[in-house]
């Protein structure tokens, strides 16, 4: 612990500021080497592991951001008691063997004079963009930034937050950038639960409900994909979840490439999607659907 990060350079290089990024980019790019990055907001649990592992299959180098972008928190929200460790997350990186970590300060990313949003239309003005106006928003300049601050050559983002997959796509195909998106599985936990940093807020009468959304999705999803009326099944997966002790924001099944509700029958590859509050901890989920075929 001599230095001033604290000890947590020597396996495993922190870096604070945009041109050290740069830097170690352009030195591994001239060896030769394809550079990947995972962009997080720390709280590192196995679900962010997941995506490291799976980047380091595509590429040689490996970074991981951790920045807790402000700018995707509504005021109300919880951005001040976000979970944040950043020790705790250097040593889980060293254990899967990431090759940098990227941990700006807050004016670093957001100088004071910064006046500059990347805004996207249309996928983002539903569901999480409804309940959460300014998150996409907040994303999608975040995700520019850090794009552009690093190069890579592809970076991994988790099935977890699904419409966030799908924005960051449009991003990408959007502005061109010439950075491939992997998308990465939901990790679970045994009992179902797909991993989150907000995971810790809950109390233990909640954490033994909260694996109920995950089991009443792929309940919905079987019956979907079994032939089931589509309004029927989603008033008794709403009742069940309610049961449960959830409150929900959204439950709904969304084309899966566009996020366009069906009307009555489900003829093309589907996502069931959801966030509900169990107390004041808002938990998302989804599942794939596959459409019944055709009798
Ligand atoms: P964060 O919530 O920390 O998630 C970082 C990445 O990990 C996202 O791509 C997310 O989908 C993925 N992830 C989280 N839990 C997962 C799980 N259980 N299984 C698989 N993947 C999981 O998403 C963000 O941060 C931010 O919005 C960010 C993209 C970093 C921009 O600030």
């Amino acid at each position: 612990m001599s230095d001033s990060n604290g000890g947590m350079t020597g396996k495993l290089p922190l870096i604070r500021f945009t041109g050290q990024l740069r830097k170690v980019v352009q030195q591994w790019r001239r060896r030769g080497h394809k550079v990947g990055l995972v962009p997080t907001m720390g709280g590192l649990h196995e679900g962010h592991l997941s995506l490291i592992r799976l980047a380091k299959k595509h590429a040689s180098r490996v970074i991981v951001s951790t920045f807790v972008n402000p700018a995707q928190f509504a005021p109300h929200e919880d951005y001040d008691s976000y979970p944040r460790n950043e020790e705790r997350d250097w040593h889980k990186l060293v254990s899967v063997q990431a090759d940098a970590m990227y941990a700006p300060d807050v004016h670093e990313i957001y100088p004071h004079d910064f006046s500059t949003r990347v805004e996207i239309a249309g996928i983002t003005q539903t569901l999480e963009g409804v309940a959460r106006p300014h998150f996409f928003t907040g994303v999608t300049t975040v995700v520019t930034k850090l794009f552009l601050q690093c190069l890579p050559d592809f970076a991994v983002f988790g099935e977890k937050d699904y419409q966030q997959l799908l924005v960051v796509q449009r991003l990408v195909k959007d502005l061109n950038f010439p950075i491939t998106i992997v998308a990465a599985p939901v990790m679970r936990e045994q009992d179902g639960l797909a991993m989150s940093s907000r995971n810790v807020y809950l109390d233990a009468a909640e954490r033994a409900a909260a694996p109920q959304l995950y089991a009443v999705l792929r309940d919905m999803s079987a019956d979907l994909s079994a032939g089931r009326e589509l309004e029927d099944t989603m008033r008794q997966g709403a009742a069940r979840l309610e049961q449960a002790g959830f409150m929900i924001d959204y439950l709904q099944v969304r084309d899966a490439e566009t996020l366009m509700p069906f009307d009555e029958e489900i003829d093309r590859p589907a996502r069931l999607i959801a966030a509900a509050y169990l107390g004041k901890t808002r938990l998302i989920d989804n599942v794939a659907v596959t459409p019944a075929p055709a009798n």
